[in-house]
């Protein structure tokens, strides 16, 4: 990947992540992990390269092809994202609305999703009425609404403190066992620490495999 005309970052990468896996993706501040997710949830286009996601090729299909592909993609951000203007049911509520779902479908799914994930009180709440951890429950929701195939968080726990943290993990191992693949990039190695999960560790945009969490390139 390249942005503009700086050093191209992410050289010679190469990895498969095996559907229904979870995985971390670490490394240090500036080491290419958000470029990685980007690349991933197809905001950019690698410079070079190929992308498998769900067996096709994303650098070669057609233009019209990318949004049925980002729909089965979920994404948490460090900073959530959520837009001020819409209640929680109402950003919960969004990707399904864009996907097409009737109003019938939205009032039997999102109420449910968001009573699972402890908001059942705050459906008609605002962002900038709710607590960082709140915050956090609705992006998640909003991730995962639509029942993505791949799960995408960017620093997630970045924004809250540590027992919203793990609860986060813990909700991601559900979502997980309900065969969601799911990847995490942090630097915070407190969480890393907490959760055998695999990890592909990136170093000033290079790969590493740390010993015994891949084979050949591919995680396990
Ligand atoms: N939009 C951008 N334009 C130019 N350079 C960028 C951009 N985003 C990231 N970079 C550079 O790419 C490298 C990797 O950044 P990033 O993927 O954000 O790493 P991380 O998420 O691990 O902190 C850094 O050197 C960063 O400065
Ligand atoms: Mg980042």
């Amino acid at each position: 990947m390249r942005y503009g005309i700086s050093q191209e970052i992410l050289l010679d990468i190469s990895f498969t992540l095996e559907k229904g896996s979870f995985t971390f993706i670490t490394g240090s501040s500036g080491a290419g992990k958000s470029t990685l997710l980007k690349l991933l949830y197809l905001a950019h286009l690698p410079s070079r390269g190929k992308i498998r996601l769900f067996g096709k090729d994303v650098t070669k299909i057609n233009r019209s092809e990318l949004p049925g592909i980002r729909q089965r993609i979920g994404v948490v951000f460090q900073n959530f994202r959520l837009i001020p203007s819409l209640t929680t049911l109402d950003n919960v509520a969004l990707p399904l609305r864009i996907a097409g779902a009737s109003e019938v479908q939205v009032k039997e799914h999102v109420p449910e999703l968001l009573d699972w994930v402890g908001l059942g009180k705050h459906l008609h709440d605002y962002p900038e009425t709710l607590s960082g951890g709140q915050k956090q429950r609705v992006a998640i929701a909003r991730a995962v609404i639509a029942r993505p195939s791949l799960l995408l968080a960017d620093e997630p726990t970045g924004n809250v403190d540590d027992q919203i943290a793990l609860k986060f993990m813990f909700l991601l191992k559900e979502l997980n066992k309900i065969g969601t693949t799911i990847i995490v990039a942090t630097h915070d190695e407190t969480l890393i620490s907490r959760f055998d999960l695999p990890r592909l560790h990136l170093e000033s945009g290079h790969l590493n495999f740390p010993e015994g969490s891949v084979t050949n390139g591919a995680i396990r």
